[in-house]
């Protein structure tokens, strides 16, 4: 079964939402792509969606460069979903008329919608739910041969379709949470409207992926670098799958992981997986670089430059290779080819960007198709452990950023075990999965305390925990005075080296997550 063929497309006309539609559209377990809305119309075609989805966006669509679509889109016969500004252009392409708004509206509404429309099937609102409004303009005359098939007190078309044509628009914003039962008027849209079977599941994508990965590889050698990292982990299970022992993997352990997490590796991928692996022990060459170095963005380049002097030279020793394996994940394809124009940084080479030029290889990245959920039940569906798949972000430079100031193996054996208790306790209370990130940083600073009778004069540490989507912004957890307590309590109490727990209360911005 092709898997790819069961997809729509979305256009994205610079919304902050377009990445979160997509989600919901796989969620519904169909295949979707983003595409900038000034996509020649050819590549269009050659995508072949069943349906087309048109996104929000900042604009209005008589501003005088407002980003429009090649209007084939709308003569090509498929079935279309606008979104907010998606729906203003739908508007004004079938003939209605887009005005500015008397007032802007922002927040909930409350819809009432016609339950006979096949977008609205199956909702459970009695004809009323509460959406997400957020727009300046609003259609002031519908295209003659649509029907309202929702209004709110504010705009007497939030709603409207033609069931003829298949076309629909909609005002308000399914994709988030805020809007009710967003997910089924997304879902309806997909299947009952676009056709699209519900075949874009874990176990169909797994099947998928290995026999393109097996077409592409045949029997030459792939080479992947393991963080102990979920993208990096599931990569390699994934081509181990296909290739079996033509995939090398090699860990570099920098002696700045968390607690126990080198052993992990070696058991998750060596033992049980019986990979490939070579686990290269630089602790002592990574901290004999770092003696001394406090500065953080110096630390940082010493680590990077290392990790790839030594992963180079294991790569080196294991032979010639073909291919390089990398976790590139959805959100890092879509932000190099953005309406918004190219990012900054294309993190996608972020890795490799430093190996030598004459080592040739070409790039494998399957899971370039899937957000970090997906990856994360692909994970799962091939057997990694959850605390593997579950676990928070990890910068690549460490425990070397949460060490402020000097870095010593003392120093990251004191930080290993405090952190250690803070997730631990986090488990516990069960709020690890609903945190973003959660770590413990060692400060360069020591404090007075007493412990027993005597005076003790030894290091602070901070515990941070915060909520994110993607670590672009961020705030900070809101974690129960009780868990705080036992934190602290047992941080200090079991950790030789620790007298004081604070608790960092900073957002970002403008703070930053780590702190260095
Ligand atoms: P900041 O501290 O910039 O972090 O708010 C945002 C996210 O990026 C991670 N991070 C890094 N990841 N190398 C990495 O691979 C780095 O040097 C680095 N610095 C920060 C951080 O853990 C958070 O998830």
């Amino acid at each position: 079964m092709d898997i790819h063929s069961e997809k729509v497309l979305i256009l994205d006309f610079g919304s902050q939402y377009t990445q979160l539609i997509a989600r919901r559209v796989r969620e519904a377990r169909v295949y979707c792509e983003i595409f900038p809305c000034n996509v020649e119309f050819e590549k269009i075609e050659e995508f072949a969606p069943k349906g087309i989805i048109l996104s929000g966006g900042p604009s209005s669509v008589y501003d005088k460069d407002a980003p429009l679509v090649d209007t084939r889109v709308f003569d090509m016969g498929l079935p279309i979903l606008g979104i907010c500004y998606g729906m203003q252009l739908v508007g004004q392409n079938f003939g209605g008329v887009v005005a500015a708004s008397a007032h802007r509206e922002y927040g909930r509404s409350e819809l009432n919608y016609d339950s006979e429309s096949l977008l609205f099937k199956g909702l459970k609102g009695d004809g009323k739910l509460t959406v997400w409004m957020s727009h300046g303009d609003r259609l002031e005359k519908m295209p003659g041969d649509f029907k309202v098939i929702g209004y709110t007190d504010n705009a007497p078309v939030a709603a409207m379709g033609n069931d003829d044509k298949q076309v629909y628009a909609i005002q308000f914003h399914p994709e988030v949470v805020h809007t009710e039962q967003g997910k089924v008027i997304l879902e309806n849209f997909v299947t009952e409207i676009a056709g699209c079977l519900q075949v874009w599941t874990p176990g169909n994508f797994i099947q998928a992926e290995v026999e393109r990965l097996r077409e592409r590889i045949g029997d030459r050698k792939v080479l992947c670098g393991l963080s102990g990292g979920v993208d990096s982990s599931v990569a390699a299970a994934l081509i181990q799958k296909a290739i079996g022992d033509n995939l090398h993997c090699v860990f570099v352990d920098n002696g700045l992981l968390r607690l126990g997490e080198g052993e992990q590796v070696v058991e998750t991928f060596g033992n049980h997986f019986k990979m490939n692996l070579v686990h290269v022990d630089a602790e002592d060459r990574f901290l004999d670089l770092l003696a001394g170095v406090t500065d953080p963005e110096k630390k940082r380049k010493i680590i990077g430059n290392q990790f790839i002097r030594e992963f180079e030279a294991e790569a080196r020793k294991l032979g010639d290779f073909d291919f390089l394996a990398q976790g590139t994940l959805y959100p890092d394809v879509i932000e190099s080819v953005s309406f918004k124009g190219p990012s900054a940084t294309i993190k996608s080479h972020h890795n490799v960007g430093g190996l030598p030029d004459d080592m040739q290889f070409e790039l494998v990245e399957p899971l370039r198709e899937l957000f970090k959920d997906e990856v994360r039940e692909v994970g799962l569906q091939l057997g990694l452990p959850e605390e593997i798949i579950q676990r928070h972000p990890f910068p690549g430079p460490g425990l070397g950023v949460r060490v402020l100031g000097e870095i010593t193996k003392e120093r990251c054996d004191i930080l290993r075990k405090a952190d250690a208790i803070f997730i631990e306790e986090l488990h516990r209370a069960d709020l690890y999965n609903s945190i973003w990130q959660a770590f413990t940083v060692l400060l360069p600073v020591n404090t007075v305390g007493v412990m027993g009778d005597e005076r003790t004069y030894e290091n602070a540490a901070a515990v941070r925990a915060v909520y994110s989507t993607d670590g672009m912004t961020a705030d900070w957890a809101r974690i129960p005075e009780d868990v705080l307590a036992r934190v602290s309590n047992r941080i200090i109490n079991e950790v030789k080296g620790i007298n004081r727990v604070v608790y960092d209360i900073s957002s970002k911005p403008p703070a930053t997550i780590e702190w260095e």
